[in-house]
């Protein structure tokens, strides 16, 4: 099943391996970043889904113009493209807001967060006005949206605070408004923490009312990942002391509960053998491959042409992560190509680097 194609509505993809949203650092319109994608489409994933990017860059119409040539790149590299969106106002005029005065930060305003809603639809319309497929709307790993949703963050007593209805309602309005703003036929992706591993943190029950509610709201795809970021990184991207495909029950729970809307399972579905099980066994729609395309482009390839030997396997050590956490552009410990992509294009490279990369295709 991993090569068989899959419609979702207007968007055909050629098999079921998408490339999970990665920060890299590189930028979204830097030879770098065009080349380090453009690489990963080569390697025959069926969808690239750029990194999280902030909503803001989309009011800039030289952003809008400039991105357009990561989406021509990768879709003549043979793979969609779509964008995962960063909505909210995390900070407005340089201050840290969010739904509670939690850790130091302001609680958001009701007009600020229609504000926010308001701009994230607005991004949505001019990432599809750029070329993208569909965006992946980021609410997961305990960002301003996910921030909503967990009641360990949201302490509001207003109607976005309280009660599951009541944390669900900010994500159902963005997603309203983001349909509204692309139309009927463009893809929503939704990436959704499923759990966060702590007692007062979301739970499954939560994430299965949410599933649904969203799907309603207009969502086409659920990206079932978990956890928070900072403290909880090992969480999102496991260690290599984690099972191969970690999470893949999580999202047969949520493919358990939507009616139409596909369902994608990521966390170490490093192997074709596990990514095909998954899909074999109906528990997701779509299998997300993060670090094992930084480790490797072209692994999907690689699989499809049962060349397994030659996968430069990813040792899940998070050296990626902690240059994210660093401020730092991504390397990879067993790729030390990745990220040099447009140096080869450049001739820059050196000629043992070259045929090093030569080498792994
Ligand atoms: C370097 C790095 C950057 C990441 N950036 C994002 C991001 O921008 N948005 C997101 O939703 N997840 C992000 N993630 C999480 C991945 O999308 C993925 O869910 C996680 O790594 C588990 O998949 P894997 O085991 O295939 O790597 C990032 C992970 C890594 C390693």
């Amino acid at each position: 099943m991993l090569f068989d194609p899959l419609e979702i509505g207007t968007l055909k993809l050629k098999s079921r391996i998408v490339m999970a949203p990665m920060a890299t650092n590189y930028g979204l319109r830097s030879d770098r970043a065009v080349a380090y994608y453009t690489e990963r489409a080569l390697g025959a994933v069926s969808l690239v889904i750029a990194q999280a990017t902030p909503v803001g860059v989309f009011q800039s119409e030289s952003f809008v113009t400039g991105v357009t040539r990561l989406v021509n790149a990768i879709h003549a590299a043979g793979a969609k493209a779509a964008i995962q969106l960063f909505c909210g106002n995390a900070q407005i005029s340089g201050e840290a807001v969010a739904p509670s005065a939690v850790d130091g930060m302001r609680e958001i305003t009701k007009e600020e967060i229609e504000d926010s809603i308001r701009r994230c639809a607005y991004a949505a319309a001019k990432a599809k006005e750029a070329g993208f497929d569909a965006v992946n709307l980021h609410g997961a790993h305990g960002y301003f949206v996910h921030q909503f949703f967990s009641p360990h963050t949201n302490r509001r007593t207003d109607e976005y605070g309280g009660s599951l209805d009541r944390r669900m309602r900010f994500a159902l309005e963005l997603v309203a408004a983001t349909r509204a703003a692309v139309g009927v036929d463009y893809v929503i992706m939704y990436r959704h923490s499923a759990k966060e591993f702590f007692a007062d943190g979301i739970k499954i029950e939560d994430t299965l009312e949410f599933a649904v509610a969203l799907e309603n709201a207009g969502v086409d795809v659920m990206d079932v990942s978990v956890g928070r970021g900072p403290g909880k990184r090992d969480y999102v991207s496991p260690r290599k002391n984690m099972p191969l495909g970690t999470y893949a029950d999580l999202a047969a729970a949520v493919k358990g509960v939507v009616k139409k809307a596909k369902v994608v399972a990521v966390g170490r579905m490093n192997t074709g053998e596990i990514s095909e099980r998954v899909l074999q066994e109906g528990k997701a729609d779509l299998i997300a491959v993060g670090r094992q395309l930084i480790a490797d482009p072209y692994w999907p390839q690689k699989v499809r042409e049962r060349r397994e030997a030659e996968i430069v396997v990813c040792n899940a050590c998070n050296k990626c992560m902690r240059c994210i956490d660093n401020g730092l552009p991504v390397t990879c410990e067993v790729n030390p190509l990745a990220g040099r992509e447009w140096e080869v294009a450049n001739g820059t490279l050196t000629a043992g680097d070259l045929a090093a990369l030569r080498a792994k295709k």
